[in-house]
C-alpha cells in the first residue's frame, strides 16, 4: 500500500493538456490501453471528455494511472420505469427538488498500471475526484456517475458507489456516488 502523502510526494495528477504519444500503459484491459494510447486527443480536443493522468514528479512523458471525466446527469432514462426514478428521488431529495434530471459527473474511465494496481491508488484518485467537485463545485454537480466493469464492482462498492438500477448480467454496471456524502 502507499500511504496519501508518499503518492503526493512521489506522483503529480495532471490535466493531458497537449497530444502526447502514450506509448509504454498497461492496465491489464485492452480497450482501456487503447484509449489512452490512441483516442484521448480525439475525445479531449472535441471537448468529448477530459483526460487525467498520474506521472512522476518531474517525469512527465510517462504514465502511471488515467481517468477521464465528462459532464452528465441521472434521469428517467437511466431507470427501467418512471416508478424506480420516483423511487430515487425519494430517497435522495426533499419533494420540493423532484427535478426532471439530476448534475452529475462521469468518469467516463479509470486505469491503473498492473504494476501498481492494488496498492490504494484507485482509492485515492477516487477520493480526489470526489474533492474535485465538493471543493470546487463551479457548475452544480451532485452525483458521480460510472459503468463499472463487472470486475470492479466491488472496488466501487468500497469506495461508496451504488447501483442505480438491480445488478444484471451485462458486462458494465451504472453506479453512482452522491457527493452529499463526502464529509469535508
Ligand atoms: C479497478 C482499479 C481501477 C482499482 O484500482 P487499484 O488501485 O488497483 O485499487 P485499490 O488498490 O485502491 O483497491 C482498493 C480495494 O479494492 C480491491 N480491488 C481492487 N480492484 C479490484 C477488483 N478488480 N475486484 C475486486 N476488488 C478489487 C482491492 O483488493 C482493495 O481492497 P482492500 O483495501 O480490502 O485490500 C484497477 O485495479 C485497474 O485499473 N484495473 C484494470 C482496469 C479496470 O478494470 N478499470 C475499471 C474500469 S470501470
Amino acid at each position: 500500500m502507499i500511504s496519501e502523502s508518499n503518492f503526493l510526494k512521489e506522483y503529480d495528477i495532471q490535466k493531458l493538456e497537449e497530444d502526447i504519444s502514450i506509448v509504454d500503459f498497461d492496465c491489464g484491459d485492452a480497450d482501456l490501453n487503447d484509449f489512452i494510447k490512441n483516442e484521448v486527443n480525439l475525445y479531449r480536443n472535441q471537448f468529448l471528455a477530459m483526460p487525467y493522468v498520474v506521472t512522476k514528479k518531474n517525469k512527465a512523458d510517462e504514465i502511471f494511472a488515467y481517468f477521464t471525466l465528462a459532464n452528465d446527469k441521472i434521469s428517467v432514462t437511466d431507470f427501467p420505469s418512471n416508478s424506480q426514478f420516483n423511487k430515487f428521488k425519494k430517497a435522495n431529495f426533499n419533494r420540493e427538488k423532484y427535478l426532471r434530471s439530476y448534475p452529475s459527473v462521469k468518469i467516463g474511465r479509470l486505469a491503473i498500471s498492473k504494476d501498481l494496481q492494488g496498492q490504494g491508488i484507485g482509492t485515492y484518485l477516487l477520493k480526489f475526484i470526489k474533492m474535485f467537485f465538493v471543493a470546487d463545485n463551479k457548475t452544480g454537480c451532485r452525483f458521480i456517475t460510472l459503468d463499472a466493469y463487472r470486475g470492479a464492482v466491488e472496488f466501487y462498492k468500497r469506495n461508496g458507489f451504488k447501483f442505480l438500477q438491480a445488478e444484471d448480467d451485462a458486462p458494465t454496471q451504472l453506479m453512482y456516488f452522491d457527493l452529499m456524502n463526502v464529509n469535508i
